[in-house]
């Protein structure tokens, strides 16, 4: 029976310790049918999940995902899944850093409260012909151009993600601008019933955008990647001094980044936020997007100016 009949003291500190490590338990699931089944009943109990979606190696980007995910939703689930179809042939799927042991551990810390990490067969299984593609200027500028085939990976998986965890709220950064503008355009056009959140991009302390692929770079292109962060703020700067003429901000961004010579420029590019089409004047709210190789590592950032 309890508690037990007579002299019974209440051990608050044990029972406390007890309810965080309940709290802390972290739901680990691989298989669809069975999120699929919990996010269903989450859901009929009036629970609201918050989602976030990512390739797993974690950082402080991913986790501030996490947090803003904890504060806004009942329930967060955190899908770790290196999806294939978002790389191109040659790119670096068979070396995406992973790490599924400290993952989980930084999950766990953050009192996750699911983590779905399905194999490639569950998430794609023999017989699966059908895919989720954006056309038009949104997948064909900035990386569309060099990774053809890139934003049909994301929106497919990410259309899979969202069908088998039913959230309320997803959240991406802002670090990754056109695959964040893709997929709210996706969620609008095909009418998920999910609100779609975007996080700042969180950087190191030198200023690079962190990223999972920063693991790969040696130390002098490492220090040359700061490049691309300096570049943007410079060109940032520019533009709220007064310049908007878009081919002079871009002349002084492909200036900074060729002084570095383990870096090659992919595109420099300032769009608008709508329809990710190159401006000549600025004058709506753009961004100034840079994807470049550093030593065989590509990375992306960018910058939004706001023009009012
Ligand atoms: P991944 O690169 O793991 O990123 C997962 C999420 O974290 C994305 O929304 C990304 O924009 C965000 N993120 C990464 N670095 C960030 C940073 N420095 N600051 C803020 N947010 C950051 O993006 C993907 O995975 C995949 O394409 C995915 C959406 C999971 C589909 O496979």
């Amino acid at each position: 029976m309890w508690p037990p009949k007579g002299k019974f003291e209440c051990p608050q500190g044990a029972l406390l310790r007890i309810l965080i490590r309940i709290r802390q338990f972290m739901k680990i699931i691989q298989i669809i049918k069975e999120i699929q089944d919990l996010s269903f009943n989450l859901k009929q109990e009036g629970k609201t999940i918050g989602f976030v979606p990512t390739m797993g190696f974690l950082h402080e980007g991913h986790v501030r995902l996490v947090r803003a995910a904890k504060l806004e939703c009942d329930v967060t689930v955190v899908s770790i899944f290196v999806n294939p179809a978002q790389f191109c042939p040659g790119e670096d799927f068979d070396k995406y850093p992973r790490d599924e042991k400290k993952d989980l551990c930084i999950l766990e810390k953050e009192s996750v409260d699911i983590v779905f990490i399905p194999e490639t067969r569950e998430m794609y299984p023999d017989q699966s012909n059908t895919f989720v593609e954006t056309e038009g200027s949104l997948i064909e500028n900035l990386c569309g151009r060099t990774r053809p085939g890139h934003f049909k990976g994301v929106t497919t998986i990410v259309a899979k993600l969202l069908n088998v965890v039913l959230p309320d709220v997803a959240y991406f950064g802002q670090k990754d601008a056109q695959q964040a503008i893709v997929i709210t355009r996706m969620i609008k056009d095909l009418n998920f019933p999910v609100k779609m959140r975007v996080m700042p991009i969180v950087r190191e302390m030198d200023g690079l955008a962190m990223s999972s692929r920063n693991i790969y770079l040696l130390p002098e292109e490492r220090e040359q990647a700061t490049s691309i962060n300096k570049a943007l703020s410079i060109a940032e700067k520019m533009f709220y001094n007064g310049e908007n003429e878009s081919s002079v901000i871009k002349k002084t961004i492909i200036e900074q980044l060729n002084n570095n010579k383990n870096l090659k420029i992919d595109y420099v590019e300032i769009v608008d936020t709508e329809r990710l089409e190159p401006v000549s004047t600025i004058e709506t709210d753009v961004i100034i997007a840079i994807a470049a190789v550093v030593g065989e590592t590509r990375l992306i950032d960018n910058v939004i100016v706001r023009s009012s």
